[in-house]
């Protein structure tokens, strides 16, 4: 695999081209990495499937460049999503729409449905725009992360999962690490009403003032397939409790206004929820680089983002 740690403008074109000959190319977005390719490739698509080592029928979501791009992939858009996509794109948020014939069943899992998200990294948006003044419609990017595995947060956190897995054609484009953190939020936009799948940095309360109603709070609807929703997901080797103190040797991720219990390896400091949301996936990954069996993890509360660091945190700790 080719690491590409320089963003030219010449780097990215050829990055394009690479999407666009059928390799995978991981990518920077504004919440993690993604592992990408031509979406409208099945070949290159089914490779995803196997590098990441996840269940073939999985859907994915796919990368476009611009609000404009959304009649390509979604039609019969309700005007709520509209107007979400509208307040909200670029940005932490993914679309789940009434799919056209563009997107085949090796998207969208043989749901009638496609996922669709414009991300708010310069680097992700120059190449999704590159690619699609080579004729492509869209890049087809789950979390470049082996299957059930913690999200990646940086270029090397990628080369760790993915590494030897990818073939010497694919490549990886460091852009730095990502802002956000935690993936993007899910919004199920086929019915009369959204329905948030997956909360994330666009909050329910985000949502509710930018369509000026309530909304429903999250629930897991069967008959969606969404394994983003499983029990067991987003889990480091070491062994995670939630509020319990940890013990000397163990490892410990809370706000820095709580004192780190003695003897326990301190692996985050977050001021912020932002911050937490931001450092948790890296501060898991340190934790398993140090061998480390067991993270205690002081849960931040409240709503907001605190909702969705909650809900990631439940998935890593549950086995
Ligand atoms: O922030 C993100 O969303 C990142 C970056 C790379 O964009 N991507 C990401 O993709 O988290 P992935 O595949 O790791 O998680 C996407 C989740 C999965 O649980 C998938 O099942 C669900 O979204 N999903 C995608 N398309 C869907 C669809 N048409 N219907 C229901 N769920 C869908
Ligand atoms: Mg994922």
């Amino acid at each position: 695999m080719e690491f590409i740690s320089n963003c030219t403008a010449d780097a990215i074109s050829k990055a394009a081209q690479s999407l666009k000959d059928g390799h995978l190319v991981a990518f920077p977005t504004e919440t993690v990495y993604g592992l990408g390719a031509d979406a409208t490739n099945e070949k290159a698509v089914l490779r995803i499937y196997s590098v990441k080592g996840r269940p073939v029928g999985h859907p994915l979501i796919v990368h476009i460049s611009s609000i404009n791009k959304l009649d390509q992939w979604a039609s019969d858009i309700p005007d709520y999503a509209i107007k979400l996509a509208r307040e909200f794109w670029p940005g932490p948020m993914t679309l789940i729409l009434p799919r056209t014939d563009l997107a085949k069943d090796f998207i969208t899992g043989g749901q009638n449905n496609v996922g669709l998200r414009v991300p708010a990294q310069p680097v992700a948006l120059a190449l999704l725009r590159k690619f699609e003044d080579l004729g492509r419609q869209g890049v087809a990017a789950p979390s470049a992360n082996r299957f059930g595995a913690v999200s990646p947060t940086t270029a090397e956190a990628v080369g760790e999962e993915l590494g030897n897995f990818l073939d010497s054609k694919d490549s990886v484009i460091d852009g730095g690490a990502c802002l956000v953190g935690i993936e993007s939020t899910i919004i199920d936009c086929t019915g009369l009403e959204p329905v948030v799948l997956r909360p994330g940095a666009i909050t329910e309360e985000m949502i509710e003032l930018a369509l000026e109603k309530k909304i429903e709070k999250i629930k897991i609807i069967s008959g969606i397939k969404s394994p983003g929703l499983m029990n067991s997901h987003y889990a480091p080797k070491a062994k995670i409790s939630l509020n319990s103190i940890a013990e000397a040797g163990q490892g410990f991720i809370a706000l820095s206004k709580i004192q780190t219990p003695l003897g326990a390896i301190r692996l985050a400091s977050p001021d912020t929820l932002e911050q937490f949301a931001r450092y948790l996936y890296s501060a898991l990954r340190s934790a398993d680089q140090q061998g480390l069996a067991k993270i205690a993890i002081q849960v931040p509360e409240g709503p907001g983002l605190a909702k969705a660091i909650r809900d990631r945190l439940t998935k890593a700790s549950t086995r």
